[in-house]
């Protein structure tokens, strides 16, 4: 079995942060998010995985390299202009052969893997399996509607969705897929959409087996799903996995679970209340607060001020008294107060930008 993971796309809610980088590329608790699917890859086994790039792929080639450290044996293929989830399958044909293979939505994160997906298309000899879960917005997502394990419809964003259980972002398919993909028309939103693929498997009364996702599942397309993402990921890791190979000096004041990376200090001074990760080489200065639920990147430099619920991305400087919450900061962003702030802003800033408050 091989695996396909989907790292194309605009990531269009993200910008400006997507502008210049790579959604998937966006750390979640400091560690990019394509890296969480490319792990549980390799746990359920999979090795040789094609990774489909988009327009913009800076950095993921120079960060997965030929996957040796994840146990996995990556080829890139490139799909250009995303034109539908089905249309990176299509541009994988060559590399997927005639075996199955789980497909994997390089923006999804799942708390127990995909383990059980694969176990129960290779038991049951199924054709695909898709997962679900239920969602409180359906219109977003692909919508199936069963009658006890037995498909009725399946829909890509219905504007009436007929259930509340959406597609997540993993699918385990036999090479049949690919005879339907090649008959495929774009959608209305002018995509190859796999959600029509699946229908049509089902349809050609093809084996299409549901697997209910157990734990918790995100999407991470817009900035709220990023920090919600990186919040699960903080609260799920156990405690004796943050670990403080950097300084902590006598006088600043920790709480609950905090990492602090090689060469980074906490100075005298300076509040962490964790869950927080704090990557290697970052400062967290004299009279800075950082709260719960923050990730603070490699090299980072944080001021006198005071964060809560926030990616802070490798390089970026954050000085002066302000207060920031739920926010996501670039790449070797900066961002001063002149004056003090009394209230809580909240950020979506982009790589290199500079920002004077
Ligand atoms: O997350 C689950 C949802 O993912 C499902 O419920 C939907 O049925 C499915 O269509 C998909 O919807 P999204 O709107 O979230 O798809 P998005 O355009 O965000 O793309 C998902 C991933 O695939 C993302 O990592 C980017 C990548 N992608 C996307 C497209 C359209 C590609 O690599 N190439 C593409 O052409």
């Amino acid at each position: 079995m091989r695996g396909l993971v989907l790292a194309g796309g605009h990531g269009t809610r993200l910008r400006p942060l997507t502008s210049t980088g790579n959604k998937h590329m966006i750390p979640i608790a400091n560690e990019p998010m394509l890296f969480y699917g490319l792990r549980q890859l390799a746990h359920a086994g999979i090795t040789e995985t094609g990774i489909v790039l988009g327009p913009i792929h800076e950095g993921i080639r120079e960060a997965v390299g030929d996957g040796g450290a994840f146990g996995l044996k990556v080829t890139y293929i490139e799909q250009g202009p995303p034109k539908g989830l089905a249309h990176a399958v299509l541009c994988a044909r060559s590399f997927l052969g005639e075996e199955p293979f789980v497909m994997y939505l390089g923006d999804n994160l799942l708390e127990r893997g995909l383990q059980s997906f694969v176990d129960l298309f290779v038991r049951e000899r199924a054709d695909a399996v898709i997962g679900i879960t239920p969602v409180n917005v359906p219109q977003q997502y692909g919508i199936v509607e069963l009658a006890g394990a037995r498909i009725l419809s399946i829909e890509e964003k219905p504007r009436h969705p007929k259930s509340n259980q959406a597609l997540v972002g993993v699918y385990v398919f036999s090479p049949k897929i690919h005879e339907i993909i090649a008959t495929l028309r774009p959608s209305v939103r002018g995509e190859y959409e796999i959600t029509d693929a699946i229908r049509a498997l089902v349809e050609r009364g093809d084996r299409v087996l549901v697997e209910r996702v157990h734990g918790w599942w995100k999407d991470t397309g817009a900035p709220e799903d990023l920090l919600h993402a990186n919040d699960l990921v903080l609260e799920c890791r156990l405690p004796e996995e943050f670990s403080q190979t950097g300084r902590v000096e006598a006088g600043a004041v920790l709480r609950g679970s905090v990492a602090v990376g090689d060469d980074s200090v906490v100075e005298a001074g300076a509040s962490v209340q964790g869950p927080v990760v704090i990557g290697r080489g970052a400062r967290v200065g004299r009279g800075s607060e950082v709260g719960p639920g923050t990730s603070v990147g490699d090299g980072v430099q944080l001021n006198g001020c005071t964060i809560r619920r926030s990616i802070v991305m490798e390089g970026a400087q954050i000085s002066g008294p302000l207060h920031i919450r739920d926010s996501l900061i670039g790449r070797y962003a900066d961002i001063r107060a002149q004056g003090p702030i009394s209230w809580e802003i909240a950020l979506l800033v982009g790589d290199s930008s500079r920002l004077r408050l």
